[in-house]
């Protein structure tokens, strides 16, 4: 199975799903790497690792649509069947959505539904909570929305900063995120409505 990772900034993630294949533990390829900035450390690391990457800038548009047909265009030309977005700072838009129903996943630091949005590690510490987490999950229409394929837990401590328990998230991403790709190219993720079930 062809992937594609879509990523903005440090590409953390990226790596991981990167290992995770040339490990094989995940039986894929690591086809494309999309980013939207310039300056995502992502595009370095996609070069080191001889993954073929794409920078595809929204200001090179002049609508969402063009951007995506763009992004489209791109993934046509590696047979990709999973997108994995990997810290990809925009919400994606309905020609991207139609064109991959129920393969597009994204991993988020938190229990979803609890801190969606761009900030959730540091919102998690300003709402005093004991316990937030990671999760990956299908992407739909909205925000940090979709049907939840995998979560971890990850406690929060008295004197916790930001960097921190960021440092504590990351590291159970790394493992959660290849650990969900794995299942979804097995073919064990089935999908009935907002339910995941892993078979
Ligand atoms: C991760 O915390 C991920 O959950 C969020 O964006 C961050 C990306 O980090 N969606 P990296 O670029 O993979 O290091």
């Amino acid at each position: 199975m062809n992937i594609a990772v879509f990523c903005s900034g440090n590409g953390s993630n990226f790596q991981a799903i990167v290992e995770s294949v040339k490990k094989g533990t995940v039986d894929a390829k690591i086809a494309l790497m999309i980013s939207d900035s310039a300056e995502a450390f992502a595009l370095s690391r996609a070069e080191k690792e001889g993954v073929k990457s794409a920078l595809i800038e929204r200001s090179d548009f002049s609508s969402k649509h063009e951007f995506e047909a763009a992004i489209i265009k791109e993934l046509d030309q590696e047979d990709i069947e999973l997108i994995c977005l990997a810290g990809f700072m925009r919400i994606i838009g309905p020609v991207l959505l139609n064109k991959y129903p129920n393969k597009i996943i994204n991993i988020h630091p938190a229990l979803l539904p609890a801190f969606k949005g761009a900030h959730a590690i540091g919102d998690a510490l300003r709402a005093k909570a004991k316990t937030t987490g990671v999760t990956v999950h299908f992407v739909d229409k909205e925000v940090d929305h979709g049907p939840i394929i995998l979560q971890q837990a990850v406690g929060i401590k008295e004197n916790d900063t930001e960097d921190s328990l960021a440092q504590r998230i990351h590291k159970i991403e790394h493992a959660l995120y290849p650990k969900a790709i794995k299942l979804f190219v097995e073919g064990k993720i089935k999908i009935k409505g907002r339910k995941v079930k892993i078979v």
